[in-house]
This record gives C-alpha cells, sequence and structure tokens, in this order.
C-alpha cells in the first residue's frame, strides 16, 4: 500500500481535473452559486466532487460501469464504513497506521466522518496477504494468456485478479455492503491504470513496457470529499434529461468519435467483475486485438461524426430539460461548431443570438501526446494536427459555454381590478 496520497483520478480521455476552477467561475457567472447541480456526463466525476466539497448536491450519470463507481464514491458516500463483517481482518495491525492516515492529505478522507483504518487495513490484506491467482485479466490481458495482449505484466496481472476474487466472494457472502464494495472496487480500478501498459486509453496497449507497468499495484484510499449526498446512475442522460430537477446542468459530452466503452473497456471490466453472475460467460464474450467485450449498448449519439446525429443529440438536451442554467465543456476540434452552439444556446435561452456576447470563454492548453506520438511528431512521422495561423503548435483550446434562460416575464398584476 501507498504511504504517501490517496488515489488520484484515472487517465480519462476529456477529463476535466484541470479544468475546475474555470468550471465553477462559469456557474457562478450565470447565477449559481450553491444548490442542485447535475452532472450529465460524468465519467471520472470529478467534476460534481468538486461542487459536492462546494456544499452542492450533485446528480450524475454516464453510459459507463467504471464512471458509476467513480460517481458513488466521490457523490454518495457520507461516512467511512467500519467494515464489520470482516471481524478481524478490519481490526488486524498494520506498520504506522499514524503516517497512512496523516499522509492522506487534506483532500483526503479526514474530511470524511469516520476511521479510516479499518479502511487502510482492508486494503493492506487485499494488497499484501492473497496468493496471486490467474483470472480474467491474466488470461485476457497480460502476455500469459493465449491472446498475447499486452495491457498488464502477467504478475501484476495475477495480484489484481486475487483481489477482485476476494472482493467477489466477500460480497457473495455478505461480508461486505455496497459502500465498502464501492470504495475497494474505486481502488482497484485506481491501481490497475496506473501500471496499465497504454497511454491514455486501452484503445492500444504498447508493444514495449512502460516504466509504469513495473510499479506495485498499490491500493489507495480514493480521494473522498465530504458534502451533501447526491446521487450516481448508470444510463443514456439522453433519456434521463427530461426528468432532472436541478439549478445548474453541467454539460462535459465526448467530442469525437472515439466511443468510451472501446476505449476504457479493461476499466469496464474490472467494474463489473464483483456483480457479474457468470464470469465464464463474460471472459467468453472478450474478443479482437484489445479484448473488446461487447459494447453496441453503450454506443453514443454524441460521438457520431457523420451528418446531424451529434448535434441533433445535443440539440434534444437543451431542448427538454428544465434545468435553468447550463455550463457546456466542449474542445474547438470537436463534432459540433461553434456556430451551431451560439444557435442552440439561443434558443435554450430564448434570447437573440447576439445577447450571447460573453457566454463563451476559450481556454488554451497543450495538446496531449503520448511518448511515441511525441517522439514521432519531432521527426514528423507523428499524427498530424492542423496548427491554427497565431497559434503555438500543439495549442488547443477547450470552450466553455455559460448562458442562463431569459427569466419568464410574470404577468402584471392588475392594479385597478383589485382596487
Ligand atoms: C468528456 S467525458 C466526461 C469527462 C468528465 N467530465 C470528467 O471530468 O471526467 C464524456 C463522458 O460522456 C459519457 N457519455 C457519452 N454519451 C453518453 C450518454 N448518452 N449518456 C450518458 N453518458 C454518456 C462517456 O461515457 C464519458 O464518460
Amino acid at each position: 500500500m501507498k504511504d504517501e496520497g490517496s488515489a488520484a483520478t484515472v487517465r480519462y480521455l476529456g477529463t476535466k481535473k484541470k479544468l475546475l476552477d474555470s468550471i465553477e467561475a462559469a456557474a457562478r457567472r450565470v447565477g449559481f452559486h450553491g444548490g442542485t447541480m447535475c452532472d450529465l456526463f460524468a465519467g471520472t466525476a470529478v467534476v460534481g466532487r468538486h461542487f459536492r466539497a462546494l456544499g452542492s448536491r450533485v446528480a450524475a450519470m454516464d453510459l459507463m460501469a467504471c464512471s458509476f463507481v467513480f460517481q458513488k464514491v466521490f457523490l454518495e458516500i457520507e461516512r467511512l464504513p467500519e467494515f464489520r463483517g470482516l471481524g478481524d481482518l478490519a481490526a488486524a495491525g498494520i506498520a504506522a497506521p499514524e503516517e497512512r492516515i496523516a499522509a492522506l492529505g487534506e483532500a483526503g478522507t479526514r474530511r470524511l466522518p469516520g476511521d479510516p483504518l479499518p479502511l487502510l487495513r482492508v486494503l493492506y490484506h487485499l494488497e499484501t496477504r492473497l496468493e496471486p491467482c490467474d483470472g480474467i485479466l491474466t488470461r485476457q490481458y497480460s502476455p500469459a494468456g493465449c491472446a498475447g495482449r499486452k495491457f498488464l505484466r502477467p504478475e501484476r496481472a495475477r495480484r489484481l485478479d486475487a483481489i477482485l476474487l476476494e472482493i467477489r466472494d466477500w460480497r457473495e457472502r455478505a461480508r461486505i455492503d455496497d459502500v465498502e464494495e464501492i470504495l475497494l472496487l474505486a481502488a482497484t480500478i485506481d491501481a490497475a491504470d496506473r501500471i496499465a501498459n497504454i497511454s491514455g486509453t486501452y484503445g492500444a496497449f504498447h508493444k514495449e513496457w512502460q516504466v509504469n507497468t513495473a510499479y506495485e499495484a498499490d491500493l489507495r484510499i480514493p480521494a473522498l470529499v465530504a458534502g451533501p449526498r447526491g446521487s450516481a446512475a448508470q444510463g443514456d442522460s439522453l433519456a434521463w434529461i427530461p426528468e432532472v430537477e436541478a439549478d445548474l446542468l453541467y454539460i462535459d459530452p465526448p467530442y469525437n468519435t472515439r466511443q468510451y466503452p472501446n476505449n476504457y473497456h479493461l476499466l469496464e471490466l474490472i467494474a463489473r467483475i464483483p456483480r457479474t453472475l457468470d464470469l465464464a460467460a463474460l471472459e467468453a464474450s472478450i474478443a479482437g486485438k484489445t479484448g473488446l467485450v461487447p459494447w453496441s449498448e453503450q454506443a453514443s449519439k454524441l460521438c457520431v461524426g457523420r451528418g446531424t446525429t451529434c448535434r441533433d443529440a445535443f440539440q434534444s438536451i437543451l431542448a427538454r430539460t428544465r434545468i435553468p442554467r447550463v455550463v457546456i465543456s466542449y474542445n474547438e476540434e470537436g463534432i459540433i461548431t461553434r456556430a451551431e452552439f451560439m444557435e442552440m444556446l439561443a434558443e435554450y435561452a430564448g434570447v437573440a443570438r447576439a445577447k450571447l456576447r460573453g457566454a463563451l470563454e476559450e481556454i488554451s492548453y497543450r495538446r496531449f501526446r503520448s511518448d511515441r506520438d511525441g517522439r514521432l511528431a519531432r521527426t514528423g512521422a507523428g499524427r498530424r494536427y492542423r496548427v491554427v495561423p497565431g497559434r503555438a503548435r500543439d495549442e488547443v483550446r477547450e470552450w466553455l459555454f455559460a448562458v442562463a434562460k431569459r427569466k419568464e416575464r410574470r404577468p402584471r398584476a392588475r392594479v385597478a381590478q383589485l382596487q
């Protein structure tokens, strides 16, 4: 178990970890100063976690099972669990517990009521006292399996398999409750992601082992925050939106054609292992070079590049929501254009497009390139991106739209009649 720090969040395409302050400022600009916030495309749930820490209730949703795990952990947990069902195990001593607790830091669990020791002890048990074993991860995502996929080193995969089977067994025998299970699962997903042989997504693995793959699969306590209890959900936000009541709608949709379930299938699979009844059937469904799990039910219309499917899907959100304020994150290289956004937002707000001046903030950042991509780019052979005139190479902009609906005019009181 790592002595310093609590678990960060996984590497995730489009995560807004670095834009939290800008998103908060945008929400304030449109008059959100607390209340309920809806995180419609939650991903790692870091945005919702930020708003919860500020005192808002957050209602979140995403298509992904791994996102559901993060949402539960960051938005719903109110107290550190005691792991009573594990009896002696959670009470067993571990080395230097005070140091480990102190190392969790200000952003860690210390702000949440309850004692972190039982959780630390259980993580320690999972990390150090289990016999490594061959399971789905070893057979399907390490070179020890016949498909030879190189996402995890075999010895690391065996450890993770042992951890997942233990969590599954505890759950089946009702030795842990839902909160305890979800915390352990979040720590396992985080550990797997830190040692995976990828750069950014699971759409491909490296041919050579990267340095991080040799790290221990250490389990860290997720960076929990205290705040009002929110709600987590896995499902299609397009179907959910008409019924959501909130004061602020935050929309961070995918911006290109990369579908999340086939770029994060390994994390998705880990999230499903403890609760899948027929693990053999799940394993039998794994196929292809990267070991995809069937994902068509999780395909998103917002990742469709051709025609108007993506724009229409987005428009249907704004057209059907009753939430009076919206903040939208999008990348300038995305499928929907700036002009399309302005048109949709003018309609949502009930004002002319000209009145939306000031609704868009542009935030510059350096494009992420994987190590290999970066090396090849220097020799001119890497992936080519258009350089916008007047910009630095690799400079891209994130758009942040913030708009409030025009207030309905109240009918004037008929003074004469009342007198
Ligand atoms: C850009 S990411 C969100 C990142 C997140 N804000 C963060 O900071 O981690 C987009 C997310 O939208 C989800 N998604 C795409 N289409 C969806 C839909 N129709 N309903 C729910 N979630 C969807 C994807 O699974 C993905 O997690």
